[in-house]
C-alpha cells in the first residue's frame, strides 16, 4: 500500500547542540530525553498527570487524566479546574517574577514600553472586570482584533479571566472574514483598536469590525470594546461602541479569576482546511496551557534571565501559544513588536535582538529567507552590523525550512554556536510536537527531528501502517496529547472525518506529508490536501477560489500553490471570465482588479501572485478540474503526464502561455 508520496533527498550534515546547553538545558542531553519518552511511553497517563500537577496551578485537582470514553472527542483532565490566567499571572505575585519585565513592547515607531508581571496582572484585572461589568460573562464568545499591542495580551488575558472564550481574528483579515468568524462563533463581544501602525502605514481596525457587523446575522455583539492607538478618526455606534480608556477607567485591579473546567474551552482560532470556510478550532483549558508551557521550558530552555521573542501576530496559533499564554506561563521577559521586519530598515529585528539582548528568538523561515536577500545585497542591514551575543537558541516555525535558509541562520544569526530549532506542529496540536532540544538533539538542516517525549508521531501508509524509514507516507499521531484540538467549534462531524479518517486506525491525521530518515529524524514534505502555506500562513485553495468566484466577472477559479525561494509558496489563479478571454494591458487591468477583490474579500496575505485567464479548465470528462496538471503549469514546466483523460487537452498549452 502507498500514499503516493515520493520521499525527498535528505541532507546529511549535521551539527552538534552546544556544550554548555548539554550540560544546563532544562532537558539535558540524549539521556534526558530519553527518560522521559521512557517515561512517557510506560504510562502516558501518569506522565501526563504528573506534569500537569508539577506545572499548574489547580483549583481544583483532577481526579481523572483523560476521558476516552467519547473518542476521538477526548477530555483531559474532565474533572480538574483551574484558570489559565492566574496560571499566567497571579501565580507569579509574591515571588521575585512580579518585579520581572513581562512585555518590553517596541512599536513600530520604535518607542519602547516596558510592564512588570505585577503591572500586567493589575491592567488585565482592571480590563476584565470592565468587561464584566458590561455584563459579559463565562462561556460567551468574544472576538478580538486588535494590532500587537500590550492591549491585545491583556485583552486576551481578561477574556481567560472570566472564561470567556476569546476567537482573535488577525488584523490582516477581511470585514468579510472577521463577519464569518462573529457569525459561526456567536460573538457577543468584539474588541478591537482604531487602527494600527505597521511599516509607517496606518490601517484601519474599527471601521471593518463596523463593516462586518453592518453585514448583518451578528446582532448578539452588544458591545464593541476600542482601544485608540493611532488616533484616526472612527464612525460611534451609541449604546454599543466604547473607548478601552473609558471602559477601564477606575477599574480595581484586582479581579477573582474564574475557576473553569480544565476541557472548558480557551480559545477558538480558525484556519483553512481543504473544503469550505475556515474550521474554527477549539481548544481547552488545561491541556492548551501545560503543553504551552512545557514546550517553554523544555523547546525554548526557558530561564528567569531569559528575554524570548517570538515575531508571530496573536491572530495566528503561534501567537496564542508562544506570545499570550507560554512565556507568561513561564514567567520570563518577552518582546512584543508592532511592527514589521523591513522597517525602517531590514536591519530592524537585529537592532532590536541588539537592543533588548534577546536571548530565544522565534520566526519563520520566511522571514529568515527576505532578510538574507536583503542583507545580501545591502551590507548595512546585514546581521553582522549588530551585536547578536545575547543570543542562545534561535527557532523556526510555520513551514519547512530549506537548509540553505536554515544554514544562513545558523551562521549568520546564531553564529554556529545557537541551535536551530526547527519546530513542527500546527493550530490543531496548540504547541509544539516535533522538534529538536537545544541541549539534546543532533541537528540536521531541514528536519524537524524528533518528536517531544509524550508525543506518539510516526509516517503511516493508507491504512496506518507505520512505512519503512526513507519512504514517505502521511505524518499522524498515534495517542492523545493534552494540547490537541477538541473539536471544530459547530461541526463536530467534520472534526472527526478531518482529522481521525476510520482507515486510520484511531490516528490524528495531520494534513502533511513526511518521511524519517535511518536516525528516526522526521522531514517534513508538505501538505497532502489542498492547503498551501504561503510565507507560513495557511491558506485553502477553495476560500480563495470562492472569493474569485463571487467577482462578477468570473466564471470558474482553480488556485494552486507554486514553489517561491522567499515564501515558500506563491498562489496561481486560472481564471475564466464571463465572457471574452482578456489580452494584453485588458487581462493586466482585470488581474489587478481580481487580487484586489480577494484582499478585499479574504486579506492581503490570499492576493494571488499571479492570474492567468483561458477560455477554459482542463478538466476530466467528468468534469473534475486537473489541478495536478495546472500545478506543472503554474511551475512554468512542460506537463508531461497523460493527459488522455481530458476533456479539452488543448486548454493547457493556452494556460502555459498566458502569463
Ligand atoms: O504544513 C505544516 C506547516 O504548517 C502547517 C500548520 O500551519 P498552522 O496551523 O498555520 O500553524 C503554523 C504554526 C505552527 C503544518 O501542517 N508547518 C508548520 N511548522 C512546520 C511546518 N512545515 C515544516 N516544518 C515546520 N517546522
Amino acid at each position: 500500500m502507498t500514499t503516493g508520496i515520493e520521499s525527498i533527498l535528505v541532507e546529511n550534515r549535521v551539527f552538534m547542540p552546544p556544550e554548555d546547553l548539554v550540560k544546563h538545558a532544562n532537558i539535558s542531553g540524549m539521556d534526558g530525553y530519553r527518560a522521559l519518552c521512557d517515561e512517557a511511553n510506560r504510562d502516558p497517563n501518569a506522565f501526563w498527570a504528573r506534569l500537569a500537577r508539577e506545572n499548574l496551578v489547580w483549583t481544583k485537582p483532577f481526579t481523572q487524566v483523560l476521558d476516552e470514553s467519547n473518542a476521538p472527542f477526548y477530555k483531559w483532565y474532565p474533572d480538574g479546574e483551574l484558570n489559565a490566567s492566574a496560571n499566567c499571572l497571579d501565580k507569579h505575585l509574591g515571588t521575585p517574577t512580579e518585579n520581572l519585565t513581562a512585555i518590553i513592547f517596541e512599536a513600530d515607531d520604535g518607542q519602547v514600553t516596558r510592564v512588570t508581571y505585577k503591572a500586567l496582572h493589575a491592567r488585565v484585572c482592571q480590563f476584565a472586570n470592565a468587561i464584566k461589568g458590561l455584563g459579559h460573562k463565562k462561556g460567551e464568545r468574544a472576538i478580538i482584533y486588535m494590532p500587537m499591542s500590550i492591549e491585545a495580551v491583556v485583552a486576551m488575558q481578561a477574556c481567560a479571566r472570566l472564561g470567556i472564550i476569546h476567537s482573535v481574528v488577525f488584523g490582516g483579515f477581511s470585514s468579510k472574514s472577521i463577519h464569518e468568524r462573529a457569525v459561526d462563533v456567536g460573538a457577543t463581544l468584539m474588541i478591537t483598536a482604531d487602527a494600527q501602525l505597521r511599516g509607517s502605514k496606518t490601517i484601519a481596525l474599527k471601521d471593518a469590525v463596523d463593516e462586518a457587523l453592518a453585514m448583518g446575522g451578528c446582532e448578539a455583539v452588544t458591545h464593541v470594546i476600542t482601544y485608540k492607538r493611532a488616533g484616526t478618526a472612527v464612525q460611534w455606534h451609541e449604546g454599543r461602541d466604547l473607548w478601552w480608556h473609558d471602559v477601564i477607567a477606575g477599574q480595581s485591579s484586582d479581579c477573582p479569576p474564574v475557576s473553569v473546567n480544565a476541557d472548558h474551552p480557551l480559545f477558538i482560532l480558525y484556519t483553512s482546511g481543504s473544503t469550505g470556510k475556515p474550521k474554527g478550532v477549539q481548544h481547552a483549558t488545561g491541556g492548551f496551557l501545560l503543553w504551552s508551557l512545557m514546550t517553554m521550558r523544555w523547546t525554548f530552555d526557558a530561564k528567569p534571565d531569559d528575554v524570548f521573542w517570538c515575531t508571530a501576530d496573536v491572530g495566528w496559533v503561534t501567537g496564542h501559544s508562544y506570545v499570550t499564554y507560554g512565556p507568561l506561563a513561564a514567567g520570563v521577559t518577552q518582546v512584543v513588536f508592532e511592527g514589521v521586519p523591513t522597517y525602517p530598515n531590514a536591519g530592524r529585528f537585529w537592532s532590536m535582538i541588539e537592543q533588548h539582548k534577546v536571548t530565544v528568538f522565534y520566526t519563520a523561515p520566511t522571514a529568515i529567507r527576505s532578510l538574507t536577500k536583503l542583507a545580501e545585497s545591502d551590507p548595512t542591514v546585514h546581521p553582522d552590523r549588530y551585536n547578536l551575543d545575547s543570543l542562545r537558541i534561535i527557532g523556526s516555525v510555520g513551514e519547512p525550512i530549506n537548509p540553505e535558509a536554515w544554514v544562513w541562520y545558523y551562521k549568520n544569526v546564531g553564529h554556529e554556536r545557537c541551535p536551530v530549532i526547527d519546530t513542527w506542529w500546527q493550530t490543531e496540536t496548540g504547541a509544539h510536537m516535533i522538534t529538536p532540544l537545544p541541549g539534546v538533539t543532533p541537528l540536521k538542516p531541514g528536519s524537524c527531528t524528533l518528536p517531544l517525549p509524550g508525543i506518539d508521531a510516526a509516517v503511516v501508509d493508507e491504512v496506518g501502517e507505520e512505512v519503512e524509514r526513507g519512504k514517505g507516507g502521511f505524518l499522524v499521531i498515534r495517542r492523545p496529547w493534552p494540547s490537541m484540538i477538541c473539536t471544530i467549534w459547530g461541526d463536530p462531524e467534520r472534526f472527526k472525518k478531518t482529522y481521525f479518517p476510520p482507515e486510520l486506525k484511531g490516528y490524528y491525521l495531520a494534513g502533511d506529508g513526511a518521511q524519517r530518515d535511518k536516525d528516526d529524524y522526521f522531514w517534513i514534505m508538505g501538505r497532502i490536501d489542498d492547503v498551501l502555506n504561503v510565507s507560513g500562513h495557511r491558506l485553502g485553495t477553495m476560500e480563495v477560489e470562492s472569493a474569485l468566484v463571487a467577482h462578477p466577472m468570473v466564471a470558474e477559479a482553480a488556485v494552486v500553490g507554486r514553489p517561491d525561494d522567499t515564501t515558500g509558496e506563491a498562489v496561481v489563479a486560472f481564471v475564466v471570465l464571463n465572457g471574452a478571454m482578456p489580452e494584453g494591458d485588458q487581462a493586466i487591468a482585470v488581474a489587478k482588479q481580481l487580487r484586489d477583490w480577494v484582499a478585499k474579500e479574504i486579506g492581503p496575505i490570499a492576493k494571488p501572485r499571479e492570474i492567468r485567464f483561458g477560455e477554459n479548465l482542463p478538466k476530466t470528462r467528468s468534469g473534475k478540474i486537473m489541478r495536478r496538471l495546472l500545478r506543472v503549469v503554474a511551475k512554468g514546466e512542460p506537463v508531461t503526464q497523460d493527459v488522455s483523460t481530458l476533456e479539452n487537452p488543448a486548454i493547457l498549452d493556452q494556460l502555459s502561455q498566458a502569463r
